[in-house]
């Protein structure tokens, strides 16, 4: 059985994904910053949990020694939003965001190398802001832009284990669930941005996440799955 471990896997996109990786036969390990949220998200669905911080190195550290008998695929959802202008910026959230999204993944691919099989991969985490300058968009467009180039570098370094990113547009994924009664106005005001004129779901994106998984022919790629809305003309 392949063993697949979801950083961010006890909420939102994260537990989609382990949820649907149990469904599909993976041995599933939740991986999340909060040790208890991991051990409950897991019990629900028949994995196992343990604590990753992505910006705590050591938890990496400790999580790679637990699992040295071998890991498939690994998952990162992770972000740290700092949805501010230039001139607000907090140097300690920029970090943070930068960590959650690349310096992270970078130091999970250090830690879990050694660990990694070599049929194995690993998918990291953009968005559609990447490609979508707006105001306010300044960090979360940078990081998810890095994490494009991440996924082409790691790739190149970790072959033969196999590196992609996911490149999400607004998915009701219960991420935005914190808006309330904005919620319903963020998903139709961002399906008019595509050209297939809905929001995403988290299926939608679970879909191309175990595609990646079994895709192995495709390497350091980054795969958009926002309904085409960089290709819609303003
Ligand atoms: N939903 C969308 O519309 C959308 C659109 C474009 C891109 N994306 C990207 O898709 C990914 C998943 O998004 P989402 O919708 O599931 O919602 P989210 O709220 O962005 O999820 C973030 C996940 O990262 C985890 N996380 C945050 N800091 C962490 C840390 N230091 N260590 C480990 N885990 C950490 C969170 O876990 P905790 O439970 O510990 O907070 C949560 O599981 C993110 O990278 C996001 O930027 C989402």
């Amino acid at each position: 059985m392949e063993r697949i471990l979801v950083i961010g896997g006890a909420r939102a996109l994260g537990a989609a994904i382990a949820r649907r990786a149990v469904k599909d036969g993976f041995e599933v390990v939740v991986g999340a910053r909060d040790l208890t949220a991991a051990e409950g998200a897991a019990r629900e669905i028949g994995a196992t949990a343990v604590r990753c911080d992505l910006q705590d190195e050591s938890t990496l550290a400790a999580a790679a020694e637990l699992l040295k008998d071998g890991v498939d695929h690994i998952v990162t959802t992770g972000s740290a939003p700092h949805d501010v202008r230039a001139r607000e910026l907090d140097h300690d959230k920029l970090l943070a965001a930068f960590t959650a999204k690349v310096i992270g993944p970078m130091l999970v691919a250090k830690h879990f190398a050694p660990v990694l099989r070599p049929t194995g991969s690993m998918v990291l985490f953009s968005g559609v802001v990447g490609w979508r300058p707006g105001p306010g968009s300044l960090v979360k467009g940078t990081t998810n832009g890095a994490v494009e180039y991440a996924a082409r570098h790691l790739a190149a370094d970790l072959a033969p284990v196999r590196v992609n990113a996911v490149s999400p547009g607004v998915v009701d994924s219960g991420a935005w669930d914190r808006l309330g009664e904005g919620k319903a106005a963020l998903l139709s005001r961002s399906a008019a941005t595509t050209l297939t004129g809905r929001h995403g779901t988290s299926d939608d994106v679970v879909d191309a996440v175990m595609w990646l998984l079994r895709a192995g022919f495709v390497s350091g790629e980054t795969i958009h799955v926002e309904g085409g809305g960089r290709h819609k003309l303003a």
